[in-house]
């Protein structure tokens, strides 16, 4: 089910992509599109949004949802953990991962994916939260490492 969902934003996201000359344009207009497909997609997304690697921190690019923090310093929260371990990381519930950052008090569950580029450089990350506990799973995990992929190709 949650596949066939990512299948789908993914051949959405492609289609407009290849449409509108997406290889001509740039790294924020394919946050921008990928964040309105997946958050109007999935009803227990809360917060989407990338966050661009800029020197030692994170600075917030394009997002869907309520104000973000502006600055996660790399290795901090759980963005700063992605993009140190370049891994995605789950938490299920947000309470429990030491050093997460409460941007909004409904966020419960968060997923968050490293962004890289063509070099397979790190170039952002891939935040979503939920309001609801424990929302995000392996396909969930799959299907936006999937997604993300098109910034390196
Ligand atoms: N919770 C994140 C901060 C970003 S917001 O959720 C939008 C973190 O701990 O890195």
């Amino acid at each position: 089910m949650k596949r066939d969902a990512y299948a789908e934003c993914l051949h959405a996201i492609n289609a407009i992509w290849s449409e509108e000359g997406g290889s001509t344009l740039d790294d924020i207009a394919l946050m921008a599109t990928i964040n309105s497909v997946l958050a109007h997609r999935f009803d227990y997304y809360f917060w989407t949004g990338f966050y661009r690697v800029c020197g030692e921190r994170l600075i917030v690019g394009p997002y869907i949802g309520t104000i973000g923090c502006l600055q996660i310093a790399i290795g901090r929260g759980v963005c700063g953990t992605a993009a140190a371990t370049q891994k995605t990381v789950i938490v299920p519930d947000v309470t429990k991962f030491p050093g997460h950052i409460a941007c909004d008090a409904k966020s419960k569950s968060e997923i968050v994916v490293p962004v890289f580029g063509p070099d397979r450089e790190l170039i952002a990350v891939l935040d979503i939260d939920s309001d609801q506990l424990d929302a995000f799973d392996d396909d969930d995990r799959e299907g936006l490492e999937r997604i993300v992929a098109l910034f390196g190709s």
